[in-house]
C-alpha cells in the first residue's frame, strides 16, 4: 500500500515551500507595494481576484517572511505619486528589495516604471491575474523592463511566490 501523507502534513507542506525553509534564511528587509483598487480585495471582482483580503495576505507575508528571518513592510496607496514617492524613499529606509503589484498603473505608468529603475533596489512585478491572459490593454507592462521578474496569475499566492523569489534572489547575490 502507498504510505499517502496525512492532510495537516499536506498543509504544513504547502504553506512551506521547500525554499522557506529556516536554512535558507536571509536577514532582508521587503517593502511590499499595492497599487489601486488593491484594497478592495476579497471583495472587488471575486471570480478573477479571489476572496482573500489584502489584510490576510499582508498578515501570510509577515509569516512567511519571519519563517527566513526576514521582514515585510506592506503598504498599498490608489495614488501615483504616493507609490512613487516610496520607491524613491526605499533604499534610504534600509530596504532590501521591493515587491509591487502596481495594478492597472502597470500599464499606463513610465513614472512607476522609472521610479523602480531609478532605486536600485531588485524588484518583482506581481499580479493575482495573469495579465496576458486578459483584455488587450493589460498585455503591455509600462514597469516590467525595470523589474528583476514577474509573478502573475496565482491569485493571494502570488505575493507569497513573488517574496520566496526576492529572497532566493539575495541569497544567491549575497553569496557571490
Ligand atoms: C492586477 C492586474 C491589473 O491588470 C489590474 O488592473 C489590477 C490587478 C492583478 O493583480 O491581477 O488592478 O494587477
Amino acid at each position: 500500500m502507498v504510505n499517502r501523507p496525512g492532510r495537516a502534513r499536506l498543509r504544513a507542506l504547502a504553506s512551506t515551500s521547500e525554499t522557506d525553509k529556516k536554512d535558507k534564511s536571509v536577514a532582508a528587509k521587503v517593502l511590499v507595494l499595492s497599487g489601486p483598487n488593491l484594497d478592495r480585495l476579497g471583495r472587488r471582482e471575486p471570480e478573477i481576484y479571489g476572496r482573500t483580503t489584502l489584510a490576510e495576505i499582508h498578515q501570510r507575508l509577515a509569516e512567511q517572511a519571519s519563517r527566513r528571518s526576514a521582514s515585510v513592510d506592506c503598504r498599498q496607496s490608489n495614488h501615483e505619486g504616493v507609490l512613487i514617492d516610496w520607491i524613491g524613499q526605499a533604499a534610504d529606509d534600509g530596504f532590501d528589495a521591493i515587491l509591487i503589484n502596481p495594478g492597472a498603473y502597470t500599464h499606463t505608468s513610465y513614472a512607476l516604471h522609472d521610479a523602480i529603475k531609478g532605486c536600485g533596489l531588485p524588484t518583482v512585478e506581481l499580479h493575482l491575474s495573469n495579465p496576458d491572459a486578459r483584455e488587450e490593454f493589460r498585455r503591455h507592462s509600462c514597469v516590467a523592463p525595470a523589474c528583476l521578474g514577474r509573478i502573475a496569475g496565482f491569485g493571494a499566492g502570488s505575493y507569497g511566490l513573488a517574496l520566496t523569489a526576492v529572497l532566493d534572489h539575495l541569497v544567491r547575490t549575497r553569496l557571490r
